[in-house]
């Protein structure tokens, strides 16, 4: 049996228990993982909540798409993963089939990567989402090139703040958004070209008049809502607005009609177009991987907390003051 972290309805963080449960074997394909640490995302807090792009199937339900801890045995078929190696699981599965808030769990071995030597658990369980997600959505998809200008907003959660470091790292320049006055002198430390404390407030005329009138060839936008009209307005001529989360809770509307149908894309995006695509996934760990030994890349850690406070953990997150990854560690 192993603690594990389950719900039996739809609710706020307090529907959360932990429960004593049969983790089961790993069967082809999968693999058992000892979880030391679990990277918290807002994902997780919509499926408990019934609001996530994707339903509660049943009940009890898991939780928990990201982890670093230590494969404890392996399923048929699987290569190249074997018992005591230090790994972190990385969201490329539906949290309707595997959940990964628990002391042991098991997982897809294709959702499982080497951890790098020299980054312990907590930081392997706070990297990847972010990194993924970043380079996934602005080199991978957008196609970001050297010089480009790019608009983050929401850049203080954990994917902006490692939106920063693809940006810095593949020569464009990025241009932060945030509603949080105190929050913009952490992200000019984060290595932000220029930050925009938006209060809540439309942005484009200041994103006009950073880029010379021009806009951003690439904005990246976590908050969606009626603001896109706004960030749509920041976006140069054939460039491309980015969505990849829903934190305002509004409905969105499509912006190229409402600003007179300019040559604009706009796209939605989620990491797992790149987790379940091999070749993808393996050309992004790559990247990762290397701005990791270089040092270019970091996990941005915000708190650490024990599993057994799941519910107060899961209150902070939705709380937003963090800067940076809320992750829950198992005591092995
Ligand atoms: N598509 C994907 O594959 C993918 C992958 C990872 C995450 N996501 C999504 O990306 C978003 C960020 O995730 P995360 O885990 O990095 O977030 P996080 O670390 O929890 O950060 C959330 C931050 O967003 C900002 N924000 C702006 N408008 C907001 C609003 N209306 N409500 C709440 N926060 C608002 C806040 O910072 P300020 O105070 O600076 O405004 C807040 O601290 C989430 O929507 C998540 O679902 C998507």
């Amino acid at each position: 049996m192993t603690r594990t972290v389950r719900f039996h309805r739809t609710g706020g963080p307090d529907v959360l228990r932990l429960e004593e449960v049969d983790p089961g074997e790993p069967g082809p394909g999968e693999l058992l993982v000892g979880v030391e640490a679990i990277g918290l995302n807002r994902a997780e807090a919509l499926f408990r909540s019934g609001t996530y792009i994707e339903p509660v199937r049943a009940f009890p339900a898991r939780l928990g798409a990201e982890a670093a801890g230590v494969v404890r045995a392996a399923g048929a078929g699987v290569t190249g993963l074997r018992p005591g190696q230090p790994v972190s699981v990385i969201p490329a599965f539906s949290m309707n089939d595997y959940g990964v808030y628990a002391d042991t769990a098991v997982v897809p071995a294709s959702a499982v990567l080497h951890r790098p030597d020299g980054l312990d658990a907590v930081g392997g369980a706070a990297v990847w989402m972010p990194y993924l997600t970043a380079y996934g959505a602005l080199v991978d998809t957008g196609g970001m090139r050297a010089g480009d200008t790019v608009v983050l907003n929401a850049a203080s959660s954990s994917v902006g703040l490692a939106a920063i470091d693809v940006a810095a790292r593949a020569g464009a320049r990025s241009i932060a958004v945030t509603r949080t006055p105190a929050k913009k002198d952490a992200l000019l430390k984060a290595g932000a070209a220029e930050v925009i404390v938006s209060g809540g407030r439309a942005v484009a005329d200041r994103i006009l008049d950073l880029t010379g009138g021009q806009g951003a060839r690439l904005v990246l936008d976590a908050v969606a809502g009626p603001g896109v009209i706004d960030l749509a307005r920041a976006v140069a001529p054939g460039g491309t607005l980015i969505e990849y989360g829903a934190l305002s809770g509004e409905p969105t509307p499509y912006p190229g009609f409402e600003l007179g149908m300019p040559a604009l894309n706009m796209r939605t995006y989620t990491v797992h177009e790149l987790t379940t695509d091999p070749r993808r996934l393996r050309r992004a760990e790559a990247f990762v991987a290397s701005g990791l030994r270089t040092g270019a890349f970091a996990p941005a850690v915000d708190r650490v907390f024990d599993l057994g406070d799941i519910v107060e953990a899961h209150r902070y997150l939705e709380a937003g003051a963090q800067i940076g990854k809320i992750v829950a560690t198992t005591g092995r």
